[in-house]
């Protein structure tokens, strides 16, 4: 099997796996039994695992909380600040082009009866498609707008969004800003002041590390967020987010990370040139169109690449290439047999959406594999083409 769907999830990093271990075997110890010697070793272990996540990104280590993933990070961050009790302001602004996990929460407070505003990105034949439409931001966010939430890289077509630039309309109007930065950390420099951000979603299998961790940054200095704890119970993590740590994640989110960043700038330039690899030799079939924003790392995420085969399906793409994983639309909403609401808002059609095919390519592939994968779509393509 070639592995192309880095998007959905990565391989694990085997230094993580081996990193983890010894938490589900010697240190089975709960890190909030700080009653006894064996919890208090857990409890440093894992404090300075989470110290060394913080660190990596700007924050300090009393402002992340750690979660079972990007999900419920989204979730905690517009649940947690709409819901504050001090809170006055109604209004939250996001994209059209978010990831399921801040669409849902965000349909949640609609009916909630919070006013929530998503705006539309630009098209695919502008230059800059899936980015922020600049001017309606600028419009919609006001006195009334408690919080603003932009992913930092798109999940589908890789679009980069301008986050510090978002922040200055935040700060003006006296909101917060919110990112869901799953797909960017460990693939784009990361740093919370940089980007000015108030919250920051992650998920550790997004970088190879475990599925089911992840975390959410929430400022503490200068202005602090006013978030409710939407799992409530023994008042862990300063009571934003009740619950046992899990401490072998945890380690193995810290591990995989530090590994990530080690060599991500190498990483990020040979995973560049393989993304170049496939395109050139797909662009050989004469259907081929390419979705999102032009392939440079500055306006989007490396690795990423999507195209649309119009007239051909996708799914019979798909199906004709057994050994090769990628993804049609967003692996998160496989389950939803509707076309991706990604690619309709940068003005695909029903059909055109269905006929993209997502590659997510990653640091364990090769160049054997990239030319492999181009032979078995171009195959794909032709023996499609003919019936
Ligand atoms: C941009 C984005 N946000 C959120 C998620 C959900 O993350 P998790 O699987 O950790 O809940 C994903 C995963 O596909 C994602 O790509």
């Amino acid at each position: 099997m070639i592995y192309l769907d880095n998007q959905a999830t990565t391989p694990l990093d085997p230094c993580a796996l081996e990193a983890m271990m010894p938490l589900w075997g010697a240190h089975y110890a709960n890190a909030g039994s700080v009653t006894h010697q064996a919890g208090r070793d857990v409890a440093q272990m894992v404090d300075s695992a989470i110290a060394e996540i913080a660190r990596s990104m700007g924050a300090a280590e009393d402002e992340l909380v750690i979660t079972s993933g990007a999900t419920e990070s989204n979730n905690l961050a517009l649940m947690g600040v709409m819901h504050h009790p001090r809170q006055r302001r109604r209004k939250v602004v996001s994209l059209v082009t978010e990831h399921k996990a801040v669409l849902g929460p965000l349909e949640r407070l609609r009916q909630q009866g919070f006013d929530v505003q998503l705006l539309p990105v630009q098209k695919q034949d502008s230059q800059l498609p899936g980015v922020v439409n600049w001017e309606r931001l600028a419009q919609m966010v006001d006195d009334q707008t408690a919080l603003v939430s932009i992913m930092l890289a798109n999940n589908e077509i890789g679009s980069l969004q301008p986050v510090a630039q978002i922040a200055a309309i935040c700060r003006q109007a006296g909101c917060y800003l919110h990112t869901d930065a799953s797909q960017a950390l460990g693939r784009l420099p990361v740093d919370v002041d940089e980007l000015d951000v108030d919250l920051l979603s992650f998920s550790a299998h997004k970088f190879y590390g475990p599925k089911g961790v992840g975390g959410l940054y929430v400022r503490r200095r200068e202005r602090a967020v006013r978030l409710q704890g939407q799992i409530v119970g023994g008042g862990q993590q300063h009571n934003l987010r009740s619950g046992t740590l899990n401490t072998a994640g945890i380690i193995g989110m810290q591990v995989a990370l530090s590994n990530t960043l080690a060599t991500m700038d190498q990483d990020q330039i040979r995973i560049g040139d393989l993304r170049e690899q496939l395109y050139r030799r797909l662009r050989e079939i004469p259907e081929l169109v390419l979705n999102g924003p032009p392939l440079r790392p500055e306006v989007r995420l490396g690795g990423n690449l999507n195209c649309s085969f119009y007239p051909l399906e996708g799914q019979s793409l798909m199906l004709l290439m057994p050994d090769l994983a990628v993804s049609s639309g967003s692996a998160c909403t496989s389950a939803d047999p509707e076309p991706s609401h990604v690619l309709q808002a940068i003005g695909l059609t029903e059909d055109q959406a269905r006929s993209s095919l997502r590659f997510g390519i990653g640091r364990f592939n090769t160049t054997q594999e990239i030319d492999q994968a181009a032979d078995w779509l171009i195959n794909a393509a032709n023996k499609l083409r003919s019936f």
